[in-house]
């Protein structure tokens, strides 16, 4: 009899985006909202540093397993003035993006009976991260409350959510795919919540740049009472359209990193060299890039709600940051059968809400990272299908 792969491998799905994508590429004629891939190019002088580094024989050989030393060093500043963070080289792990980052730190910080509380609706693929280390058993999801038009956080429900085993808090800010952006009071009360019951933060923050109507981005990890325990994880994949370069970094307490650093030697070694050389052009003179790039963002979510209005059928929750929408649907079938027809009888392709963890039932993500034209086109075709039902 052949061998069978593990039983938690067995156990977990691909993520319901990867499964819609490909159902989408199929449908011929379909326009995609789904997948959160920004539409515009890496900036051309990244590329440029990236060749040289080419022939400069710099991408040829494995790097320091952090990460080159004037990168780590460009982070650690970039820490300091743009999120608050006290950080020093030394704080600074360079990843294969952010999703190694997440999975090397739970990885590191989990036993597998150890609990994670994660806010939720959630980005889809920390709960098949949670499961791989926990042997296939589910996070503590603790959804927000969807009311005053606004997500909310209900302190109170993290409280009843802690447990003997719990270990971390988990969430992402701003959110995928809320496009919440969390107020100083709430990380304030998060972290309250983890100082009392001596938890870990882990803030995934790779939208930090996108954030809209002058709010600010604030990172958990700035608070002092949250400074020795949070693991703040950045990218950039979307604040320089970087998504193939696959580069993200996690900053945190220097003897939390070196055991994070344990994890990431066994999946990865290195980031990739030549992508480090592109990351540290980007951080260093990559700022002007991030303000345009966010203008459209602006401009596109404009156009998307104004899109939206136009039927009763989806309400929504006007996103803070992000490139996100994350209606709700009024009527009588839930996301996932909504997701399929639409893509089936509009060539629209979302991702169902209850993808991102049980708070999203009955809403669908869309994303307006892509091109305005598609958007728009997407968008009206959705809202005319709709208004038939
Ligand atoms: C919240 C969140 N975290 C992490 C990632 C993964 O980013 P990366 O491309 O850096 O691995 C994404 C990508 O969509 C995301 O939305």
């Amino acid at each position: 009899m052949t061998k069978k792969p593990s039983k938690i491998v067995r156990s977990i799905e691909v993520s319901a985006i990867k499964r819609f994508q490909i159902l989408i590429e199929k449908e011929k004629g379909s326009i995609s909202l789904a997948q959160g891939v920004p539409d515009f190019e890496t900036p051309s002088f990244i590329k440029e540093k990236a060749k040289e580094a080419i022939d400069k024989g710099f991408a040829s050989r494995y790097t320091k397993g952090w990460g080159i030393e004037s990168l780590r060093q460009a982070i650690a500043e970039k820490m300091r003035k743009d999120n608050k963070i006290k950080a020093e080289p030394e704080n600074v792990l360079l990843t294969h993006g952010a999703i190694e980052a997440s999975m090397a730190t739970l990885l590191a910080l989990l036993d597998p009976e150890d609990e994670v509380i994660v806010l939720s609706p959630n980005y889809v693929s920390h709960i098949n991260q949670i499961r791989i280390v926990r042997q296939g058993a589910m996070p503590s999801f603790v959804s927000l409350d969807e009311k005053e038009n606004r997500w909310q956080l209900n302190p109170e429900k993290i409280e009843s959510a802690v447990s003997k085993k719990t270990k971390a808090i988990l969430f992402s800010n701003p959110s995928n795919p809320l496009g919440k952006v969390y107020s100083r009071e709430e990380l304030k009360a998060i972290a309250k919540i983890a100082l009392k019951h001596n938890l870990f933060i882990i803030a995934d923050e790779v939208y930090e740049y996108f954030v809209f109507d002058g709010k600010k981005h604030i990172s958990i990890g700035s608070f002092p009472e949250a400074e020795d325990r949070t693991i703040s994880i950045f990218s950039l994949s979307k604040s320089y359209s970087m998504t193939g370069w696959r580069i993200g970094y996690l900053v945190s307490d220097k003897k939390i990193v070196q055991e994070i650093f344990k994890i990431h030697d066994c999946l990865i070694t290195c980031p990739v060299a030549l992508s480090q050389y592109a990351a540290l052009a980007a951080i260093k003179d990559g700022y002007k890039f991030i303000k345009k790039f966010k203008q459209n963002y602006e401009r596109r979510r404009k156009i998307a709600i104004e899109i939206l209005s136009r039927t009763d059928k989806l309400t929504l929750i006007k996103p803070e940051g992000t490139f996100y929408l994350f209606p709700k649907i009024n009527l009588k079938m839930d996301d996932y059968n909504f997701s399929l027809r639409l893509l089936k009888e509009a060539k629209v392709g979302v991702v169902p809400g209850s993808a991102f963890g049980p708070g999203g039932k009955r809403h669908i993500r869309i994303s307006f990272g892509g091109e305005e034209k598609k958007l728009k086109e997407g968008l009206e075709r959705m809202v005319n299908y709709v208004k038939r039902l």
